[in-house]
């Protein structure tokens, strides 16, 4: 693992965007793991002004997001299709049948789960993860107690999950109780891993991912198993983290970063 503090959010957004950046245009079959979530709309933000300004090709990537509510259609404002489809889908070149959600309507869910998993293997599985990080510790909607070789499958929102996201429902009673979400096994086999984390309601957590000990408890701690992983944060995501001078040292002088520094 390694991580890279930046200055502000709007940098830490800048240096997400660029990685999955030159990652499209290293291989523009690329296949992108996509997350919802107020983090990830600055770097949806960022890859429409980099569409629109720098051409970034959308054409041939395929796209696979981590979870979808269970019981909200494609087109309810509050599914994360629909917020695909504003922040990013809508506003880039990308061909819409390459874009995948699990589908949280489905008469069998399980058979749906399974599906999923298999439409991911039949595109060669994902390249580049993006994930963000809930207070709780998730990824996706993997909540406290998520085995750590988990697949996709239906999970019950945590209590702290439905508290953080309930405030962007009209009414908290409208938030579905379930999600679809890839697994941490599913997300564990990505080739490559990206999680960013801003604010300080996230120093917390952020230091018990990186430096804790793994546990099912929080499933972002399992990211320590992934062999490319790379955790952006800004200076107050990172304030509890206890290695920063070390992180710093490697951001400022591995060859690997001079192209983002
Ligand atoms: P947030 O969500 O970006 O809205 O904080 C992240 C998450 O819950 O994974």
């Amino acid at each position: 693992m390694e991580v890279i503090i930046r200055p502000t959010a709007d940098a830490a957004a800048d240096l997400v965007a660029r990685i999955i950046a030159k990652e499209l245009r290293g291989n523009p079959n690329l296949v992108l793991g996509l997350a919802t979530g107020r983090t990830m709309e600055s770097v949806y933000a960022r890859l429409v002004r980099l569409h629109r300004e720098e051409q970034l090709d959308f054409s041939l990537c395929r796209t696979f997001n981590l979870d979808e509510y269970v019981g909200l259609p494609a087109g309810d404002r509050y599914s994360y299709r629909h917020y695909m489809n504003q922040h990013l889908f809508m506003q880039v070149n990308i061909d819409l049948r390459n874009t995948h959600l699990p589908d949280g309507m489905a008469d069998n869910l399980d058979f749906e789960c399974a599906r999923y998993e298999e439409q991911i293997s039949r595109c060669g599985g994902i390249d580049l993860q993006l994930l963000g990080i809930g207070r709780a510790g998730h990824l996706g909607f993997n909540e406290p107690l998520s085995a750590l070789r988990s697949r996709t499958r239906v999970k019950a929102l945590a209590p702290l999950t439905r508290a953080q996201n309930a405030p962007y429902f009209d009414s908290p009673d409208q938030m579905p109780l379930r999600a679809i979400t890839m697994g941490v096994g599913t997300i564990l086999d990505a080739r490559r891993c990206l999680l960013m984390a801003t604010d300080t309601e996230k120093a917390d957590i952020v230091a018990k991912a990186v430096e804790g000990p793994i546990t099912a408890m929080i499933s972002a701690t399992a990211l320590q198993l992934h062999a490319r992983c790379n955790v952006v944060v800004d200076e107050l995501a990172a304030s509890d983290l206890l290695g920063s001078d070390y992180y710093r040292w490697i951001f400022e002088n591995e060859p690997e970063w001079d192209a983002f520094r």
